[in-house]
């Protein structure tokens, strides 16, 4: 059964976590799909992992929109959630709707999600709630504000602790069908998972969340520079290294690569 925004909002412990983790074109989708994800989300993060930017920060809506319609063409299951890219929703709560709705009109993606719970990112999402837009909220580090906060863990003094713990809340009552909450204390985590009627989706905040997120680039050790709170559960760069070098060491020897002669 496909998960829609409706079922996901509902989906709070002790119902089984969320699954979430990250695609940006069709083969990858594909395969999580068929693995049972439950959440894909076309985050913005592929500016660097995919396109080799060094921030997340030069992504553009056109190239956002690109790889949600690739991601869009290899999922069945799936809650498909694009990232909204920076600057495309902070100028203006039009330019949001904008956004937002080109993405919803252009792709097969759900939903969108975007960083920030100060004030003006709080409106932004009461506004496109308004209109039907569902928005997964963001919260903690978040990358597009990298160049004010770089990518410190949040929330480890009492008063940004309050102040992440004020955030969620208000996000929620914004409208947010779901809540990412990256790189805080596990302690901080649970109490917004306690108290907040969303889904709460940890990515390095520790195991209480209602589920867990990881840019799968990071996840199956693919990605050059991986954050210290993320395990790989294999070293794919490795392994698609050695594979390339059989495959260069049997085209050196001209060994037969299983093409058949006529
Ligand atoms: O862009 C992204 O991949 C994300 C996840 C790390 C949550 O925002």
């Amino acid at each position: 059964m496909p998960i829609t925004v409706p079922k996901l909002r509902h989906w709070k412990q002790p119902h089984r976590s969320i699954v979430a983790l990250t695609a940006s074109d069709f083969t990858m989708a594909q395969i999580l799909d068929q693995a049972g994800v439950d959440v894909i989300l076309v985050g913005d993060s592929l500016a660097m992992v995919c396109l080799g930017y060094s921030t997340t920060l030069p992504l553009t809506l056109d190239q956002m929109i690109y790889h949600v319609q690739a991601v869009c063409r290899g999922v069945t299951n799936a809650l498909v959630v694009a990232d909204l890219p920076f600057l495309s929703y902070q100028v203006s709560k039009e330019e949001a709707i904008r956004s937002a709705g080109r993405i919803l009109k252009e792709t097969e993606a759900q939903a969108v999600k975007l960083e920030g719970g100060h004030p003006s990112a709080v409106q932004t999402i009461e506004r496109l709630v308004e209109i039907g837009i569902p928005v997964m909220g963001h919260i903690g580090v978040t990358p597009q504000s990298v160049r004010q906060m770089g990518y410190r863990a949040q929330g480890q003094t009492p008063d940004s602790a309050q102040l992440i713990y004020d955030q969620a809340h208000a996000v929620s009552q914004a409208g947010a069908f779901a809540l990412i909450l990256e790189n805080i204390p596990p302690d901080l985590a649970r109490q917004i998972t306690q108290s907040v009627p969303i889904p709460t989706i940890g990515i390095g905040a520790g195991a209480d969340c209602d589920g867990q997120i990881l840019v799968t680039y990071d996840l199956l050790g693919l990605s050059d520079n991986i954050p210290p709170f993320v395990q790989p559960l294999i070293n794919l760069r490795q392994i698609i290294t050695d594979t390339v070098k059989a495959y260069s060491a049997k085209v050196h020897t001209r060994n037969n690569l299983g093409i058949v002669e006529n």
